[in-house]
């Protein structure tokens, strides 16, 4: 196995939604890499304890107290990195929360709310960040997306619009950041909730989690009983390595996606089928359309483009 020397000495990340669970770990984990790290959250007293934990094991850490929904918040949190630390080489978006419903019950707040803290803030912070990424020629952005943007769930509209929003920021923050060197990674990450004393949660534990996040009995039908089996195997630690390699100078992909969890890290990809096309350049009819659904579905040759122009050059291939 050849192995990749994975360096963050030195180098200032900016961990959002830092306070508890998956940021809090990616905290620490950049503090150990020799990182200095700003703690984002809304929670003064949660960010307060990472950063004491940070500094009790030797390392170096700020907190900053904003919402990221906020610009004026988002762009505190860089202002925080540089006045601290200098720059910022690293941001890590991951603040976030679910506000499920079925698609009848999801009213204007909860729809507003959750794209609001993934979309507004991913884009918030990092655009803040960007000028000093852009400037000195390097910078590093994880996105947090998830699984259930791309694969669905019941009663998680609202979330899986945010999460898809974030892949689309993903895709084209890194089709602009390569000539500058700012490369974006999106998660689709899969770990058990932590306990406020960031141990695994007990069964009863979990069980309120998911009724406070997921909240609704079908859910919880709809997530038995395969997804409860390799409930054991979801532990968050292991995210982190993924974070801490995407945000490194050692990772050369950027505008990808990665799912992530019980052990496994797999590229998520958008792809574009062969598809069909009508001989001519007759309109063909709706009922001609129908008899070639077969061929229109097939996945057989297709393609991952990297952006517009090879997806619009793949459709336009004259053969049929
Ligand atoms: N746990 C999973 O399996 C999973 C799966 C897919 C995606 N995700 C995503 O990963 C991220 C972290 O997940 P988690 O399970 O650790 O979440 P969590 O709810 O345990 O922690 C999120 C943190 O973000 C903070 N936060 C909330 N709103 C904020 C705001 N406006 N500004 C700053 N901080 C804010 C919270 O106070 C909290 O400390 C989220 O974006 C989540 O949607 C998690």
């Amino acid at each position: 196995m050849h192995w990749m020397n994975v360096d963050l000495a030195g180098d200032v990340a900016v961990v959002t939604g830092a306070g508890r669970r998956l940021g809090r770990l990616y905290a620490l984990g950049f503090a150990r890499a020799g990182a200095k790290v700003v703690v984002n959250d809304v929670d003064a007293s949660a960010a307060a304890r990472v950063v004491d934990e940070i500094e009790a094991a030797g390392g170096n850490a700020v907190a900053a107290i904003a919402s990221v929904s906020d610009p004026a918040g988002a762009a505190s949190i860089v202002e925080t990195a540089v006045g601290h630390f200098g720059t910022v080489d690293v941001v890590v978006n991951n603040a976030g929360f679910m506000r499920s419903a079925y698609v009848a019950g999801l009213t204007p707040e909860k729809l507003q709310d959750v794209l609001d803290v993934h979309i507004n803030g991913s884009f918030h912070v990092s655009q803040a960040a960007w000028p000093v990424m852009r400037d000195k020629g390097y910078g590093r952005i994880v996105m947090t997306s998830s699984g259930l943007a791309m694969f669905p769930m019941p009663a998680t509209a609202n979330y899986a619009a945010a999460k898809a929003g974030v892949y689309g920021l993903t895709r084209a923050f890194a089709l602009e950041g390569a000539p500058v060197g700012i490369q974006v990674n999106a998660l689709l990450p899969h770990a058990n909730p932590l306990d406020d004393d960031n141990a695994l949660m007990s069964q009863d534990e979990s069980q309120r989690w998911t009724d406070s996040n997921w909240g609704t009995p079908a859910v919880e039908s709809y997530l038995q009983p395969s997804f409860l089996e390799l409930a054991h195997r979801r532990d968050p630690a292991l995210v982190t390595p993924l974070v801490l390699y995407l945000a490194s100078r050692a990772c050369e992909v950027t505008g990808e996606a990665f799912a992530v969890g019980m052990g496994r890290y797999a590229r998520v990809f958008v792809s574009e089928g062969r598809g069909w096309r009508q001989p001519g350049d007759e309109a063909p009819s709706a009922e001609e359309v129908g008899a070639n659904i077969e061929r229109i579905m097939s996945t057989e040759g297709a393609i991952v483009p990297r952006d517009l122009l090879e997806e619009h050059a793949f459709l336009g291939r004259t053969e049929t």
